[in-house]
């Protein structure tokens, strides 16, 4: 069911911010972290997979759980979420911001213009030791990861790992949306993981309205000015009709 009172608020905004997390894209097919039965990190463990450490010790171990996991979203499709977000900031161009903490790149294939991708791209690689510039992409040698023939620089998948900085392009821009946002939506994220969940903080600490779309509590609840209680896709179908 959708919320009029919500609707209204979508209605009346100047200006939107919609923070978006792995819920977004379970109606796609896309595993998310914490659900306790079916999220990734109730498999994996995070520091064994997603840190620099945990790369260097192990890259191809590493490196092929990222092939799995692209491999995985390459097969899947945006939902009716994805698209009824791109289709309102396309109606309504410059009164939403779109921030994500996904890598799924499905925002962006739901032609989402714009999207800011707080956590990287999940789609992308970059070279592991970035200020060694001897290299080039034509040179690379095959393999698990790729590397440079010349000076063994690996490949590896352009995602922000724990205990790395935040793209800075990506964090300013979030945090611009974040001062010119009264709205707030937060979408399918259990709200642990910062800065992400700061700016949904943010956002209510400077006043805008906050509304979280989850089927389960989240962390970020009690600073909701409404939760809405309800899965991601046919929730935003509802709510950003004209
Ligand atoms: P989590 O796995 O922590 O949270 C997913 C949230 O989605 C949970 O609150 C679920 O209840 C909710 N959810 C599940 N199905 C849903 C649906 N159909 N509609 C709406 N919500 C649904 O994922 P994130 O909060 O995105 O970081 O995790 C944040 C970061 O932690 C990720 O970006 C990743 C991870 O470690 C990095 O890899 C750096």
């Amino acid at each position: 069911m959708s919320d009029q009172g919500v609707r209204s608020w979508i209605r009346d905004a100047r200006h939107i911010a919609v923070l978006t997390g792995a819920g977004m894209s379970a109606e796609s097919g896309v595993p998310t972290f914490r659900d306790a039965q079916t999220g990734l990190w109730a498999q994996f463990n995070p520091q064994d997979l997603a840190t620099e450490e945990a790369f260097r010790a192990h890259p191809q171990r590493v490196w092929d759980w990222y092939q799995f996991r692209r491999d995985l979203v390459r097969e899947v499709q945006p939902n009716a979420g994805h698209y009824a977000l791109a289709a309102f900031a396309q109606r309504h161009p410059g009164r939403m911001s779109l921030i994500t903490q996904n890598v799924d790149g499905l925002h962006q294939r739901a032609g989402h213009v714009g999207a800011i991708a707080l956590h990287g791209s999940l789609l992308q690689d970059r070279w592991l030791d970035a200020q060694q510039a001897c290299c080039s992409v034509e040179a690379l040698e095959d393999g698990h990861p790729p590397r440079c023939p010349v000076c063994g620089n690996l490949r590896r998948p352009a995602v922000v790992w724990f205990g790395e900085h935040l793209p800075p392009e990506a964090l300013a821009a979030a945090e611009a949306a974040v001062q010119a946002c009264d709205l707030m939506l937060v979408i399918g994220t259990s709200g642990v993981v910062y800065p992400a969940a700061g700016l949904a903080l943010g956002a209510h600490q400077r006043g805008a309205r906050v509304v979280v779309i989850n089927p389960e509590p989240t962390e970020l609840d009690p600073v909701a000015d409404r939760v809405l209680r309800e899965r991601a896709a046919q929730c935003l179908l509802s709510l950003l009709e004209d």
